[in-house]
């Protein structure tokens, strides 16, 4: 991780402006930094030599500006650095093939689930060369597997998202979708609730899928293919077709491992047959008045959780809070700056599930 360590720091009252580089506040050890490109925070600690300075993970930019804010906060304390390790560390360019949850999702034709090794999506790609497949993974050495044969093939159409599927599909434009495969998902037999399947991730395929776009589940667990069907069966405007060992076009390593037991292959094939409502994305997350009577127990709703963790003072009506908020299953770690209208260090992605997290926070500790 990058950081320094100072011989001294000074008394100093913020906010504060070295060259393009902004102090805000100091909450705590924590110091509010923002250059021409980003918003975060610093960490100071007290060690026996000096002060150690490291970036905080939760707001963490670019190493370039992490550099910057180091060097301008020496300046500003007029100290001297007794230990850096910064020099020497370089950017890691980012894949362009790599989306983050805050990219646009649209212009996507095909979305795979769970695609573990990847034989199945780069199938994909070579078949519909003038299509866009997006790759929703939650492992993350198969997503490093798997980029790392797109580089090397040159294949142009494929983008990888490393994130929980059932999250993703919330923020894809309504009916822009071809196709959705989930293939040999995890049953979760004790553990239903983590299932890809479900009523909202049905939903939401709906959603985003064109008319007469399909949903293709291939299962080799009974258990699931029951579970799944009578969930698909409480939609209306949706057609189903159902298989029962049928070859696919691609063997996935699991297929193989059935095949070889013995075990049949289920597969259902749900079809969309509306046109569904455009997708509101205009989410609001601002505050109308300071966050109060904090309760810092987590609470989950269904799939939702709010848990203040700590609070960092500014000064006498205002403090830091750091708070992770959203889905139950990937949570948003985040800063909100608590004073007379409360406002996040950094807005939570604009998600559905963001959204509603925030506007339980807001009933929540509103008053
Ligand atoms: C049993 S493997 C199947 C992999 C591949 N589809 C195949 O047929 O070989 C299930 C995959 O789904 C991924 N997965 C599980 N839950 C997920 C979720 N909520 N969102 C995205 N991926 C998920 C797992 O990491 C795993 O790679």
């Amino acid at each position: 991780m990058p950081h320094i360590v100072v011989d001294n720091l000074k008394e100093i009252k913020y906010p504060q402006k070295t060259g393009d580089t902004e102090f805000l506040f100091q909450a705590e050890n924590l110091i509010a930094v923002k250059t021409k490109n980003a918003q975060f925070l610093i960490k100071i600690s007290k060690k026996e030599n000096g002060f150690l300075i490291k970036y905080d993970k939760i707001t963490r930019p670019l190493i370039k500006e992490i550099k910057k804010a180091y060097l301008a906060f020496v300046k500003l304390h007029n100290s001297n650095i007794i230990f850096e390790n910064i020099t020497g560390i370089k950017e890691k360019l980012p894949d362009i093939n790599l989306l983050k949850i805050t990219d646009n999702l649209s212009g996507i034709d095909i979305v795979e689930v769970g695609f573990g090794s990847g034989r199945h999506l780069l199938y994909l790609a070579k078949e519909n060369p003038d299509k866009t497949i997006l790759g929703i993974e939650i492992h993350k050495p198969s997503i490093e597997q798997v980029l790392k044969r797109v580089t090397l093939e040159n294949i142009q159409n494929v983008k990888i998202l490393n994130h929980d599927a059932r999250i993703i599909l919330s923020k894809i434009p309504s009916n822009t979708l071809e196709s959705i495969y989930v293939h040999f998902p995890v049953p979760w037999d004790k553990k239903p609730l983590r299932r890809v399947i479900n009523k909202n991730f049905i939903n939401e395929s709906v959603r985003t899928l064109k008319p007469h776009g399909f949903l293709h589940l291939r299962t080799d667990s009974e258990n699931y293919f029951n579970y799944s069907l009578n969930e698909f069966l409480n939609f209306e405007k949706t057609e189903l077709k159902v298989k029962k060992n049928i070859p696919y076009f691609v063997s996935s390593k699991y297929e193989e491992r059935w095949i070889k037991q013995g075990k049949n292959i289920y597969d259902i094939y749900m079809y969309s047959l509306e046109n569904s409502p455009k997708l509101n994305e205009n989410f609001d997350f601002s505050f109308e008045k300071k966050l109060r009577n904090i309760d810092f127990t987590p609470k989950i709703y269904n799939n939702t959780v709010i848990h203040i963790e700590k609070e960092f003072k500014i000064d006498k009506n205002s403090s830091l809070l750091r708070a992770t908020i959203g889905n139950f299953n990937k949570p948003e770690h985040l800063y909100i700056l608590n004073k007379a209208k409360p406002e996040y260090f950094k807005l939570p992605a604009p998600i559905k599930d963001n959204y509603i997290a925030h506007l339980k926070l807001k009933r929540l500790f509103h008053g």
